[in-house]
C-alpha cells in the first residue's frame, strides 16, 4: 500500500469545499476522494455545478478547502502559508482554462507570453528563451514569435497557452474544458498536442472536459457527481482496439451499481444470474436462449 501511495502526485481524501457569502452557503465538493499518479491523465467529466472547476481551483492551489485533505507533490493544499502557495503556484502546477484569453498577455508577444511566466523562478535570460523555444517548436508556432495574440486563431491561442502553462515545467497541468472555445478540428488537435507533450515531459495530467473525443488521449475518466467522485472508467487497449473497463464501488453490504449503459445493452432486469468462473464473477439476464 505504502509503495502506492508514493507514486501518487495527487491525493485527496473526503475533500469539502464550502463557497460562504453574506448569506448563502453552497457545498460544491462533498467529501470527493481522488487518486492521480505521477505522470497520469486523466479525464474528469460531470454535470454543469457538479464541483468540477472547484476541484481544479482547489488542485490549482486557488481555493483552500474547507475540509478533508488535499496533497500535491508534498504540499498540503489545507495548510499552506502564503509563501508555500507561492512557490507551490510557480513551481508544481501549471493551468490551462476554458477562456482562451485568460490564459494570455494580449499587450505581449506570442514568444514574450512563454517567457513571462518564468521571470519570478531565477532562471537566466538566455534558459527562459530556450524553455520558450522548446515549447514553441513543439506546438508548432515557431514561425510566430513576434505575432500578437490577436493575430492567432483561437486553437493557436489555445496551443500558446498550452507553452505558458508549462513554462516553468509544472509537475501537474490542470487543464478545465481547455477545448470548449475550439472547432472540432482545433479541439482534437489540442488533445494531441497535449498526450504527446504529457508523454514527452511527463508531468501528470488532469482534465475537465464535455469533449468525448478526449477518452481516446486518456487513462482514466472520472465521473463527479454532487462533489464526489463517482464511476470511473479505464481505457485500455485489446487486441488493436481501445476497450474500456467501469470501476464501480462494492458497497459494505456486496452491493454493486452497474452502469445503466450496460444493463441497457444486455438486457438485464429485476433478478439475474450470477456466476462464479475461473476467478471472476459473471452476470447474465434471467432468460438466456440455452441457459438451462
Ligand atoms: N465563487 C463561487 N461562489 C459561490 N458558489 C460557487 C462559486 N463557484 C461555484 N459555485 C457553486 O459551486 C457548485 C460547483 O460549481 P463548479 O463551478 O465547481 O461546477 P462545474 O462542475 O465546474 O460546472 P460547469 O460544468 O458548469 O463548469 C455550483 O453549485 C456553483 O454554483
Ligand atoms: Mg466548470
Amino acid at each position: 500500500m505504502n509503495s502506492v501511495a508514493a507514486d501518487l502526485l495527487v491525493e485527496c481524501r473526503g475533500l469539502v469545499h464550502i463557497y460562504r457569502s453574506a448569506d448563502l452557503e453552497v457545498v460544491a465538493l462533498q467529501g470527493l476522494d481522488l487518486a492521480v499518479a505521477v505522470g497520469e491523465m486523466i479525464a474528469i467529466v460531470g454535470r454543469s455545478g457538479s464541483g468540477k472547476t472547484t476541484l481544479l481551483n482547489v488542485l490549482a492551489g486557488l481555493e483552500t478547502p474547507s475540509a478533508g485533505t488535499a496533497r500535491v507533490a508534498g504540499f498540503d493544499l489545507a495548510q499552506m502559508g502564503d509563501a508555500q502557495r507561492a512557490s507551490y503556484q510557480r513551481d508544481v502546477v501549471g493551468y490551462l482554462w476554458q477562456n482562451v484569453a485568460v490564459n494570455l498577455a494580449p499587450e505581449l508577444s506570442v514568444l514574450e507570453n512563454v517567457q513571462l511566466p518564468q521571470l519570478s523562478g531565477g532562471k537566466s535570460g538566455r534558459r527562459r528563451l530556450e524553455r520558450a523555444e522548446l515549447l514553441l517548436a513543439m506546438l508548432d508556432l515557431s514561425t510566430r514569435y513576434r505575432s500578437s495574440i490577436a493575430e492567432l486563431s483561437a486553437g493557436e491561442q489555445q496551443r500558446l497557452g498550452l507553452a505558458v502553462a508549462l513554462a516553468n515545467e509544472p509537475q501537474l497541468l490542470l487543464a478545465d474544458e481547455p477545448t470548449a472555445q475550439l472547432d472540432s478540428m482545433e479541439a482534437s488537435r489540442l488533445l494531441a498536442d497535449l498526450q504527446r507533450l504529457q508523454s514527452e515531459f511527463g508531468m501528470t495530467v488532469i482534465i475537465v472536459t464535455h469533449d468525448q473525443q478526449v477518452d481516446e488521449h486518456v487513462e482514466r475518466t472520472v465521473l463527479i457527481r454532487d462533489g464526489r467522485t463517482s464511476t470511473e472508467t479505464r481505457w485500455f487497449a485489446k487486441d488493436g482496439t481501445r476497450v474500456a473497463e467501469e470501476l464501480v464501488l462494492l458497497d459494505r453490504a456486496n452491493r454493486l451499481q452497474l452502469p445503466p449503459a450496460y444493463v441497457e445493452e444486455v438486457g438485464l432486469r429485476e433478478r439475474v444470474r450470477v456466476r462464479l468462473e475461473e476467478g471472476r464473477v459473471v452476470i447474465l439476464p434471467a432468460k438466456e436462449p440455452g441457459s438451462g
